[in-house]
């Protein structure tokens, strides 16, 4: 166990942080008078009851009476323990936790360590970095010109090169009185145990500095200049550095932009880098491993939004397999998962140099949402008309709905499904409970209907999104999601013709995908970037479409088809009143009209 923290850096803390700026960053609010209210995120409310006092420097709600300081909320809100709420506050100002008492060598031992390896790899860090101006760096950055990197980006990564030698950062760090199994320790020398020679562990190679969330150097990672192997080297596991709870670039996103919502997962230590250098400050990067629970919660306690980039390949979507297990059991309410595929053969690195920065984010707006990327996987390969397919469908999805926790989500997903299988969502829930208590497996229990038929009249059931949309913005909705669809819309456009405020963009919106050669939702959103329209459209992107891909044309096509008898609607009753007013005012209706008006009145008392 560490020691106590001392009461006064408690104090000093709370001091420090604004409850106003903590809680700000994971509810929305607005000021309101002295105060900022928003919805309480403790208990389900429809209309604002939570205030958060900047004065008082505390938080009260009004329907639940939930209430406290900044630490409070932390703890109350990111489900944290004491001691790991006032390092997530200190963290925010750059502080390191003090720990009173004796009571426990091991950890002081431990501490010492810590600080002697950061001392270590901090030296070798700047080793790197000065070797790479020097002459016998000149072939790193020649490389590091060939691809792109600008020196800005270079500076802020900290980016450096290991000397083609194999005792160069050994006699540097050997001069300054660092013992050789310290630096094997560390992982900067190999030691060979046959002929008990120790070594430069990384050689003319450009070297990345793995930075802890404060910025402390904890390990390293060196690529080749060339093609050979391995291509990147990284630090061994050591007394400061698991692979499994790092991510690369972390520090830097923070550096770079202190109210982070959102954090791109991506693949490469390069990815990073390049994203970064194009004003995209957000991406991380695991280091070489798949994505684990530590790194999840990490980032999540950071944001309230992970969007996970993938590779478009057969590996990417196995990766995107994995991350999609993995972050299930972390949706706990308020956080949100996206998964972003890119097109086969690129990464974030080549992408966002081909098409620019603002076509790449528009990918992360448009990611799929967690709910989405789910029901999609489950239906991959399988043919849905079946009902043994569609039982193996929804036990897979329901196999995922049990690894959530407790919360709007689940619910939603449950719901959900039993719209999409026709089964009742209490025979999921009983199944559910039964599963938990270890009964029979849930295959083969799941008794499924008949196929869905989506029905317009069904409307606005969506995930995560808020209030229900309307019947136009469904519409454009599934065009923003699926620019594929206007092959599926008539030649005129007057089913848009609609008293409905999404109804001119929609008309906009089928135009230009009817016009252009691309039909893609990245393309759209630049169209209207910087426009109230874009903003429309990237919110209708970011909202979860909990239409299964095979369903989404019958859906657009109900949609059309409701509109154009909507359309009618008026028209026919206008004929109508005209005949009728034709009628009132004395003048004769022809044989023909009378027939018509006839006609007309029976129609409508259908
Ligand atoms: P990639 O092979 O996709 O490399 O590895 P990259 O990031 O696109 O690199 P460039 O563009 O060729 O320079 C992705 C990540 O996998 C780990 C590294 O963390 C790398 O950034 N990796 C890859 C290794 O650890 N060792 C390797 O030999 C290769
Ligand atoms: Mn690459």
């Amino acid at each position: 166990m560490a020691g106590q923290i001392p009461q006064r850096f408690i104090d000093d803390l709370l001091a420090r942080v604004d409850v106003v700026e903590v809680v700000g960053e994971r509810v929305k609010l607005k000021k309101a008078g002295r105060n900022h209210s928003g919805l309480c995120p403790f208990h389900q409310e429809k209309s604002p009851s939570f205030t958060v006092s900047a004065d008082k420097q505390f938080y009260h709600c009004f329907g639940c009476g939930a209430h406290g300081n900044a630490l409070r909320f932390v703890m109350e809100y990111d489900k944290l323990r004491f001691p790991e709420a006032v390092e997530q506050l200190a963290a925010r100002l750059g502080l390191e936790v003090p720990r009173e008492g004796a009571d426990d060598p091991r950890a002081q031992a431990r501490e010492r360590k810590r600080k002697e390896g950061v001392n270590l790899l901090e030296l070798s860090a700047s080793f790197f970095r000065e070797r790479l101006k020097m002459p016998e760096g000149q072939g790193a950055r020649g490389y590091l010109e060939r691809r792109g990197l600008s020196p800005e980006v270079q500076q802020a990564f900290g980016i450096g090169y290991a000397p083609d030698g194999w005792e160069t950062l050994k006699r540097h760090l050997g001069e300054r009185g660092i013992a050789e199994a310290v630096q094997v320790e560390y992982g900067l020398l190999v030691h060979r145990e046959d002929s008990g020679r120790t070594y430069d562990r990384f050689r003319d190679r450009v070297m990345f500095p793995i930075r802890d969330i404060r910025g402390r150097t904890i390990a390293f990672g060196g690529r080749v200049l060339g093609d050979a192997k391995p291509k990147y080297l990284n630090s061994p596991e050591t007394p400061v550095f698991h692979k499994g709870r790092e991510l690369y670039g972390l520090f830097e996103a923070r550096q770079a932009e202190s109210r982070l919502e959102r954090l791109v997962i991506v693949e490469g230590y390069m990815d990073v880098v390049a994203l970064a250098q194009f004003g995209i400050r957000n991406a991380v990067a695991t280091l070489g491993t798949a994505t684990t629970e530590e790194h999840l919660s990490r980032l999540f306690r950071l944001v309230g939004e992970v969007v996970f980039c993938f590779d478009g390949d057969r590996a990417g979507r196995q990766a995107a397999t994995r991350a999609l297990q993995t972050v299930l059991p972390q949706m706990i309410d308020g956080r949100q998962a996206r998964f972003l595929f890119l097109p086969e053969g690129e990464d974030p690195d080549t992408l966002v140099r081909r098409e620019g920065p603002g076509a790449f984010q528009d990918r992360i707006t448009c990611a799929s949402p967690l709910s989405e990327f789910l029901f999609e996987q489950a239906a991959e390969g399988r043919d849905l008309e079946r009902i043994e397919e569609r039982e193996r469908y929804a036990s897979q999805v329901l196999a995922a709905i049990g690894r959530l926790p407790e919360g709007v989500l689940k619910s939603l997903l449950l719901t959900e499904l039993s719209r999409r299988t026709g089964v009742d969502q209490s025979s999921f829930e009983a199944l559910m409970a039964k599963e938990e208590n270890g009964a029979a497996a849930v295959p083969s229990e799941v008794p499924v209907a008949p196929a869905e038929t989506p029905e317009v009249a069904s409307s606005g059931r969506q995930a995560g999104g808020g209030a229900a949309l309307g019947l136009m913005a469904r519409a454009l909705q599934l065009l923003v999601h699926d620019p594929g669809l206007v092959e599926r819309l008539p030649e005129s456009d007057d089913w848009c013709n609609q008293d409905d405020p999404d109804a001119g963009l929609c008309r906009e919106v089928v135009r230009l995908l009817k016009a252009g050669r691309y039909r893609s939702a990245q393309v759209l959103l630049a169209h209207f970037h910087g426009m109230p329209e874009g903003e429309r459209l990237a919110a209708l992107a970011r909202r979860e479409l909990l239409i299964p891909a095979r369903a989404r044309a019958t859906e657009l096509e109900g949609l059309v088809a409701y509109f154009q008898r909507h359309r009618q609607r008026p028209s026919r009753q206008e004929e109508i009143d005209a005949l009728l007013a034709k009628q009132g005012s004395g003048e004769r209706l022809s044989g023909e009209e009378r027939q018509r008006l006839m006609a007309l009145l029976a129609e409508v008392g259908k």
